[in-house]
């Protein structure tokens, strides 16, 4: 078997990219991750062509639907995998250490419900929080994604992403902040109105036609002034212009 060493230079060669911090743990023999200011970059080598591409169309699926990380690139090169995608504050585990009471077990099992509905199998997620990332959102709410989906598949009878889903080790509590599976603004507010942010913008825009009002009065003025000089500025003119041609 050819083992492909993935140290930093062996990437940025590759994939032609600069890399800086990098990210998540560090003594791992499955993926590498750097933090590029903007992007996560992710490394991995799966077992063949065929387990990436599934890996990318599983991890561009969940992203389409807003409940894993956006993704701006992925390639597969030399047996490594890159993905380069959306940055996101942190895992689950992290997040409770940040946030001890959080109520988050019920959104964990819609965004694996969710990942469901498109008919794949997650296999790493049952007992890992760290595969679970989170945003804090704008109006102060959590949003909760899924990663990782090295292990993932099409979903069969056989799928316990919920049935075993366990993270009784993480500190949990009643808080009543609000945490959403997924973009938080697909969902709507608890007014029920959606929770664009752009949608209370464009129609200010167009709230002000004052224009129409000031032509108004000039209007009706000038009729009034100009029947009384009609025939005196008619005639000056008519006399400038044989000069302005003779010029
Ligand atoms: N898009 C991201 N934004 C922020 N942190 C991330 C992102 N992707 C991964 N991480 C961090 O890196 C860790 C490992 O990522 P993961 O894709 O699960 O790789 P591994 O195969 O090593 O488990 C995550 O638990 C998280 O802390
Ligand atoms: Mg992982």
């Amino acid at each position: 078997m050819i083992i492909i060493r993935m140290n930093k230079a062996v990437l940025e060669e590759t994939f032609n990219i600069t890399l800086k911090k990098r990210i998540g743990p560090l003594n791992t023999v499955d993926a590498q991750l750097y933090n590029n200011n903007t992007y996560v970059y992710r490394f991995s080598k799966p077992a063949n062509e065929a387990a990436a591409k599934l890996e990318i169309k599983i991890a561009e699926a969940a992203a389409k639907k807003g409940i894993a990380p956006k993704i701006s690139n992925a390639l597969y090169k030399n047996g490594i995998l890159m993905f380069r995608m959306e940055k996101m504050h942190g895992n689950l585990e992290e997040l409770t250490r940040k946030f001890k009471d959080l109520d988050f077990m019920g959104t964990v099992k819609d965004l694996i419900r969710e990942f469901h509905s498109l008919k794949y199998c997650h296999k790493d997620i049952a007992k890992n929080p760290r595969n679970v990332l989170y945003k804090i959102n704008q109006d102060g709410s959590i949003s909760l994604y899924l990663t990782d989906f090295t292990t993932s598949s099409i979903k069969n009878s056989d799928c316990r992403d919920i049935t075993q889903l366990n993270y009784r080790d993480l500190p949990m509590g009643k808080s009543e902040r609000r945490i959403i599976a997924g973009n938080w603004y697909t969902l709507p507010t608890l007014g029920g109105s959606p929770r664009t942010p752009r949608t209370p913008k464009t129609p200010r825009t167009p709230k002000t036609p004052r224009t129409p009002k000031t032509p108004r009065t000039p209007k009706t003025q000038r009729p009034l002034v100009l029947p009384k000089t009609p025939g005196t500025p008619k005639r000056r003119l008519f006399l400038k212009i044989p000069r302005v041609n003779n010029l």
